[in-house]
């Protein structure tokens, strides 16, 4: 553990209540996030990676339940907090303005009846109220960093592209430059050429704002073309931790060799895409 890093999570155990018992589905989690990197959490579909985000941002529901664990958060400004010891009230607070969330199928996340417009004042003005001047030109800014025409803000969802719902979460997620932004499997709904575009977008958001990503996919390329270190789950426990590059070249676990092993191998994928 580094004082410096962004977030600390130690011990994490979670269950799900099922009929026959308790199921552990994460089991023992550490995971230590640096500040400004994107981090990768890699792992097949069960592994428990959406478990793991939806517990650090407290959304984890019933029959979910955190059975041990912390997850010390270091905000840029502020003091530390244990994401999962703080009260519900606390956490709205920090929910966007310090760490944001894309949610897995989240272009299914936007209100479908309010404009877009509203959907980002409502979450600026919920944490900062004094931002109603100039509100609409921030709005417009947003969407034009995420290639989007400003008249977007007028429009319902169902008038978007998978593409560009997408992109408006991305923005939304950026507006009050949060320190960091989990974003879960963000392409998997996504065709390939967008897929591309969406995850360059989240690379030019970081270096703009310079957040923390934590970055979940079950799709190792997504891995190699984007992160800076890479945690590998598998059965709710991560089985290993490191340097990207290091991990593709030389992994220590037998369950990430298989993973990478199981990548297609054409141009674009682990040989293109790492450039060691
Ligand atoms: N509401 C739930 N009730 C019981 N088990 C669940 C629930 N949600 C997820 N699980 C189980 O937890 C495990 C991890 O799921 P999940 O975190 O969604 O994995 P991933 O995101 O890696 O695909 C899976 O075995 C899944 O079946
Ligand atoms: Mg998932």
């Amino acid at each position: 553990m580094d004082q410096d890093d962004i977030l600390t999570v130690r011990g994490l155990d979670v269950e799900y209540a099922t009929p026959s018992g308790p199921a552990r589905v994460l089991q023992d989690v550490d995971l230590d996030v640096r500040r400004g990197e994107i981090l990768g959490i890699a792992g097949e579909s069960g592994s428990g990676k959406t478990t793991l985000a939806v517990t650090l941002l407290r959304l984890l529901k019933a029959p979910g339940r955190v059975a041990s664990g912390s997850a010390t958060f270091r905000p840029e400004a502020g003091p530390e907090v244990d994401l999962l010891g703080i009260d519900a009230g606390r956490m709205r607070s920090l929910r966007w303005r310090n760490i944001s969330y894309l949610p897995q199928g989240s272009m299914n996340s936007l209100n479908p009846v309010i404009r877009i417009r509203d959907q980002f004042r409502d979450v600026i003005l919920e944490h900062e109220p004094q931002r109603r001047r100039g509100l609409d030109a921030h709005i417009a800014g947003l969407l034009e960093q995420v290639g989007l025409s400003p008249a977007v803000a007028r429009m319902y969802p169902h008038e978007l592209s998978g593409g560009m719902k997408q992109r408006v979460l991305m923005a939304m997620c950026m507006a009050l430059e949060p320190d960091i932004v989990v974003a879960d499997e963000p392409t998997t709904a996504l065709d390939v050429t967008i897929q591309r575009v969406v995850l360059q977008l989240l690379a030019d958001l970081v270096e703009t704002y310079g957040s923390t990503v934590i970055l979940i996919s079950h799709d190792m390329g997504v891995h190699a073309q984007l992160v800076d270190r890479i945690a590998v789950m598998n059965e709710g426990r991560v089985v290993e931790v490191g340097d990207v590059r290091q991990v593709f070249k030389d992994p220590r676990d037998p369950y990430t060799r298989s993973l990478i092993e199981s990548i297609p191998t054409m141009e674009g994928t682990v040989a293109g895409g790492i450039d060691a």
